[in-house]
């Protein structure tokens, strides 16, 4: 087959655009290229299969290897091609075509294995990896189980315990877990690859192939096993693909592998039509886009090494882990010496969390205690190339730090405001330079939640924004862009489904039905529940400085205010929207006394409300507040909106958020 001679370097074969070999010494080394994660594409699976055809009849080839080019194995199944009906050959025809060789497959893995790229995998004969390759199926999280035989090789290498979880969750693993695991059978240092590589094909010729299907489940407890799909289960919160993940990957205890894997197959493209799966797509692409804006294109980021944070209470304290754990230096400010301290202290203790619960190692904890200073003298800002300020949200309060802060900071320092509810135009309007003022509203916990809504103020200059795009990164957040407006974009769609549910109370409904409806939904818990959890009186003393200022003439919903005239302020005082007896949340009579006073003082006749009625009605609600929002400009894409009510406000992700869903619910 090859017809070099033996000096002169062979050139690729090409077994399609995206695989190509190269024959050295009797072995065949598969490369697999579809930049920039090496998706598996329709070109892949014809190149792979096309190989292994050829590879099987040459006298010249004694074992094949497979590796990706670049920094990933491949990311899994192109998800592009989800939405084209499946096309020959089909991956698990790949995975079995690969597993049923005569001459030893190994899997050479150059980097991370996702999906259907961990499915190629667990269908080689043997499995060798750098130490930085990580591996998952992490296909629940579209909405999918496996489809190419992933569900039934795992557990044949790891265990069903194992297995479960990795399927179930669809988490990542590192290369020390897979080979504890048993998923892979040896670790390289990159520098030595190639000589470890060359070393277990020599092994693996001389050894029975070992083919994944044909191996017994290692011997498990009963018990573990069903512990481990109990977790899986009852995380769903109404995602069929947790379960379905469970159900098949039992199979593997259960039914001959060639039945199981035709039902993996039957299931997976079942599920990949799915509302739910469809859903995921739209939250999977909506994330990569929201990154994108053409308008800022030609800006480059600034450099940021150090970053100072005005108030470091609750949101101060968790922007500075996150700033932290991106590796920034940081710089905290407080007034006065003891509010530092306590401030110093308040971080120490979030990172000491972090070190005990494993989630930091000691010496990441050393070295972000040594970037960490928290100082009652505003000048030590002077050394920040951007200032996030995070001081009590009250405009006299932020503003007379604007102007302390320009004094001080220099002139081409970014300043960022964390203000859910002021306008930062106006703060911006204290300073010189206003065109350095953008906003960055982090939500609570701000080392934890993921959203940040960057505020692109009246005046904030472009490469200000690609910067403060460039930090959201680093902090690992999922950063979304929006202009000015009260509220921004979260807690103004927020504010509209709030309202709307409480004038359902006001039309028949009730709170714990909508609540009902919402956890059905997929809401982790419904509104009035929330309301407990947080307390009503700060919404309450709200209302009250405003109510000189509302239209007389606009609807008005009084019953939260007469909850809180009652002394119901949540959970906290044991009685709000629900009764609290040791605790416990449950259904208080009073409460629908209380509603139905109002409804007769109002005269209105109360309807029934369905579940359905009252998603379709809140969701109704929701998407006509996003349209304003995208027709004044506030928001760039519908899908930004869905992204910031996912990920802020519990919107449940498989319903692909209020815009998403809103329009699936109309076709
Ligand atoms: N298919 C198609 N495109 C993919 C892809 C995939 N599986 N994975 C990533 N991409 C694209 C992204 O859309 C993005 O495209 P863009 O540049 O046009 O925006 C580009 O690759 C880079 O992706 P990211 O921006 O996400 O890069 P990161 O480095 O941050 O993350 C990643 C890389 C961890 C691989 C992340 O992209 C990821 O989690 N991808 C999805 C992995 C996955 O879910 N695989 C399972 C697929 S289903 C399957 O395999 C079914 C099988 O069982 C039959």
């Amino acid at each position: 087959m090859s017809t070099h001679s033996p000096s002169e370097k062979p050139n690729p074969i090409l077994y399609s655009s995206a695989v190509s070999g190269m024959i050295e010494d009797g072995i065949l080394h598969l490369t697999i290229a579809n930049p920039p994660v090496n998706a598996i594409s329709a070109a892949i699976r014809e190149g792979l299969m096309q190989a292994l055809d050829q590879a099987e009849i040459a006298a010249d080839i004694h074992a094949i290897t497979m590796s990706g080019a670049g920094k990933f194995f491949a990311a899994g199944a192109d998800i592009k091609e989800f939405d084209l009906p499946p096309s020959d050959p089909t991956l698990p025809q790949v995975t079995a075509r690969i597993e049923a060789a005569t001459k030893p497959v190994i899997a050479a893995i150059n980097g991370t294995a996702l999906g259907g790229g961990c499915e190629i995998i667990l269908a080689c004969h043997y499995r060798i990896a750098v130490e930085s390759a990580k591996f998952g199926l992490p296909e629940v999280k579209l909405g999918l189980i496996p489809g190419a035989g992933g569900t039934q090789r795992l557990p044949r290498l790891t265990g069903m315990v194992t297995a479960l979880d990795m399927i179930g969750t669809g988490k990542t693993i590192t290369a020390a877990q897979a080979l504890e695991y048993g998923l892979i059978d040896q670790i390289s240092a990159a520098d030595s690859f190639a000589n470890a590589l060359r070393q277990a094909v020599i092994t693996c010729t001389k050894t029975i192939i070992r083919r994944t299907t044909a191996l017994e489940l290692p011997a498990e407890n009963a018990n573990d096993i069903q512990a481990a799909a109990d977790k899986i289960i009852v995380k769903a919160r109404g995602r069929t693909a947790p379960a379905e993940a469970v159900r098949i990957v039992s199979l593997a205890a259960t039914l001959p592998v060639n039945e199981a894997l035709a039902e993996e197959r039957a299931t997976f493209l079942r599920l990949r039509q799915s509302d739910e799966a469809k859903a995921l797509r739209h939250v999977f692409f909506a994330e990569r886009e929201a990154g994108k804006h053409e308008a800022l294109a030609d800006y480059t980021a600034r450099k940021v090494s150090v970053i100072g944070i005005a108030g470091t209470g609750l949101m101060g304290s968790g922007i500075a882990v996150a700033a932290l754990a991106g590796g920034y230096k940081i710089i905290g400010y407080e007034q006065t010496a003891d509010a530092a301290a306590a401030g110093h202290a308040r971080i120490t203790a979030l990172l000491q969390k972090q070190f005990q619960s494993g989630r930091l190692s000691e010496a990441a904890l050393n070295n972000q205690l040594a970037n960490l200073s928290v100082s009652a003298d505003i000048t030590a800002l002077s050394a920040a190339d951007l200032v996030i300020e995070a001081v009590f949200d009250d405009y006299n309060v932020k503003s007379d730090l604007f102007r302390r802060l320009d004094g001080t900071v220099r002139a081409d320092t970014i300043i960022a405001t964390n203000t859910s509810y002021l306008n930062p135009d106006e703060l911006a309007a204290q300073i010189s330079n206003p065109e350095r003022v953008v906003g960055m509203h982090f939500f609570s916990p701000a080392h934890i939640m993921r959203l940040l809504e960057v505020v692109n103020c009246a005046r904030t200059a472009a490469e200000v924004l690609v910067t403060t795009l460039e930090v959201a990164k680093k902090l690992n957040k999922l950063a979304t862009i929006c202009g000015v407006c009260e509220g921004f974009i979260g807690n103004r769609i927020f504010s509209a489904y709030r309202r709307e549910a409480e004038f359902m109370l006001e039309q028949g409904a009730l709170p714990h039905e909508i609540d009902a409806a919402l956890e059905d939904y997929g809401f982790a818990m419904g509104l009035f529940a929330v309301y407990d959890m947080a307390g009503l009186e700060i919404a309450w003393a709200k209302r009250r400085r405003e109510a000189s200022m509302r239209d007389p003439s606009a609807p008005y919903c009084q019953i939260a205010d007469r909850l809180c005239e009652a002394g119901r302020f949540g959970q906290k005082s044991g009685k709000g929207w629900y009764i609290y007896p040791q605790g416990k949340r449950q259904i208080d009579p009073d409460i629908t006394v209380l509603i139905e006073a109002v409804r007769t003082e109002k005269n209105i006749t109360p309807r029934r409300f369905t579940a359905h009625n009252i998603i379709s009605q809140l969701l109704n609600v929701m998407a006509l507040e996003g349209e304003k929002l995208l027709s004044e400009g506030i928001a760039a894409r519908a899908s930004d909106i869905d992204l910031v009510l996912i990920n802020g406000y519990g919107f449940p992700a498989h319903k692909g958020g209020p815009m998403f869903a809103a329009q699936h619910n109309k076709d």
